[in-house]
């Protein structure tokens, strides 16, 4: 038999997807540069042996697909790409497909496409979300790149992709790296979100006293109501772990230390790149950071004291936790899909945000109810809407900013750390104030830099009386 596609790298993600490929009924080769992977792999995959040619050479697996020759590449981004790359071309035929599975930075996708133009040879960049279970069972699949190359595979991605009633949650986005550039905004939302959770946790343990079996249930709770996502479910199940060891819970055990890889930093730097704000991106980005310092903190938390007063368990402050997660939630998202309205003018992209909207309400990370409702806003709307100003959101956030207000005001006279819920209350008040504070910003520049300024009530340029006095 010939292989319909052929897959590279047989780690867990790689691995995942290839059975994955394989039980929805497609012939697959598949190749690890260390053999005896391959081996082990092949061993396991049990009842889908029969659709998978394990390969122990590149010549081997390049001959075992079906010309064109779409090959999935699931390794280490960077520069092992690149290299990856280069061993495979001298081997590929015209019209072949190199598909960048991993977590790539979208600006080397762009460039991996501009190298390989007019080689004959195409490229494209898939973002792959929903971590090892979701590349066994059906990830949510976002392609960049040329779309006749996409068509050739589109049927298999489909058949793999996370089913949202009955939708396929895979599609194309656009040329060169729309695909992993949305797959960088996924994950800067993701790090929002978890941030925003992991403060409202924080809030719930430092503030309240909460034993995490005691929240495990509140977040159950939430997750049958408009926080219903992923990441809400997860957090249940998280603080509802017991050590086996010690019979702790075992979040609290866990080291407060979080590790990043890259993807939220990429789409901060981004956002500021195309200057969209994206606080609440930035904020957990710089959390995570934070977190990583440990001894630091533990040395400030010396010279400062710990932490301030406990807040008391009155006026429904959970309902408020609940109300907060929802409005800093609408704010990270807004932004989030705000990045990408500029993103897609500035690279050409087209990018078709309610389809992003679609393809996210299964199988990703943050997966979530508020995507469908994130799609149908941007139906409705005109393309280059922020979320807030879509009807549907104005009535939610009208509803919760209320709720985000007081939890951020309360966590910050109990000295408890709310980064990413206050950058989104700031966000939203700065967005809807009509006259803002920047009058007075042009003021200062002009003052030291003539730079000049607008007036209010005519257009032009002007210089204030104070001109000839800077110095
Ligand atoms: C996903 C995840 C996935 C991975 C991230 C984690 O969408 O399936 O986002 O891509 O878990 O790489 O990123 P950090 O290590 O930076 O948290």
């Amino acid at each position: 038999m010939q292989a319909e596609i052929g897959l590279i790298g047989l780690g867990t993600m790689g691995s995942n997807l290839a059975l994955n490929i394989a039980e929805k009924g497609h012939d697959i080769a598949v190749f690890n540069r260390t053999t005896a992977k391959t081996g082990a792999f092949f061993e396991a995959a049990g009842a889908l042996r029969s659709k998978i040619i394990p390969c122990t050479t590149l010549e081997e697996f390049v001959g075992a697909i079906r010309p064109p020759r779409p090959i999935i590449l699931m390794i280490n981004a960077g520069e092992p790409v690149d290299d990856q790359i280069e061993a495979l071309k001298p081997l590929l035929s015209h019209d072949d497909i190199l598909i960048d599975g991993g977590n790539a930075n979208f600006h080397d996708t762009i460039r991996r496409n501009l190298l390989l133009d007019g080689t004959g040879l195409n490229f494209i960049g898939m973002g792959v979300s929903g971590g090892e279970v979701g590349a066994r069972h059906g990830p949510s699949i976002m392609v960049g790149g040329a779309q006749a190359s996409y068509k050739r595979v589109e049927q298999v991605l489909l058949d793999i992709s996370a089913k949202y009633e009955g939708q396929a949650c895979c599609a194309w986005l656009g040329e060169n790296g729309a695909g992993h550039f949305v797959k960088t905004i996924h994950n800067g939302i993701e790090y929002a979100d978890m941030q925003m959770i992991a403060e409202i946790y924080g809030i719930m343990r430092d503030g309240l006293g909460m034993q995490a079996k005691e929240m495990a249930p509140v977040f159950a709770g939430w997750n049958e109501g408009r926080l219903n996502s992923y990441l809400i479910e997860i957090t249940a199940a998280v603080l509802d772990t017991e050590d086996a060891e010690t019979g702790k819970p075992i979040v609290d055990i866990i080291l407060d230390r979080a590790g990043q890889k890259g993807t939220g930093r990429w789409s901060a730097i981004e956002a500021q790149q195309l200057g969209i704000p994206a606080t609440g991106i930035e904020a957990a980005v710089a959390a995570r950071s934070l977190s990583a310092r440990k001894d630091e903190r533990e040395a400030a938390e010396k010279a400062y004291g710990a932490l301030g007063e406990t807040l008391k368990r009155d006026a429904g402050p959970l309902e408020d936790l609940e109300l907060a997660l929802l409005a800093g939630k609408i704010a990270a998202y807004a932004q989030g899909f705000a990045v990408m309205s500029g993103a897609s003018g500035d690279y050409k992209w087209d990018l078709p945000l309610p389809e992003i909207a679609r393809i996210w309400r299964a199988g990703c990370i943050i997966r979530s109810q508020f995507l469908s409702t994130i799609a149908e806003a941007f139906e409705g709307a005109e393309k280059e809407s922020n979320l807030l100003l879509v009807p549907a959101f104005v009535e939610m956030m009208s509803e919760a900013q209320a709720g985000l207000r007081r939890v951020v005001a309360r966590a910050a006279t109990a000295g408890l750390p709310v980064p990413a819920l206050s950058s989104a209350l700031s966000y939203f008040d700065m967005y809807r104030q009509g006259r803002g504070t920047a009058n007075l910003i042009q003021g200062q520049r002009d003052y030291f830099g003539a730079h000049s300024f607008e007036r209010i009530d005519r257009p032009g340029a002007f210089h204030g009386p104070w001109a000839m006095n800077a110095g």
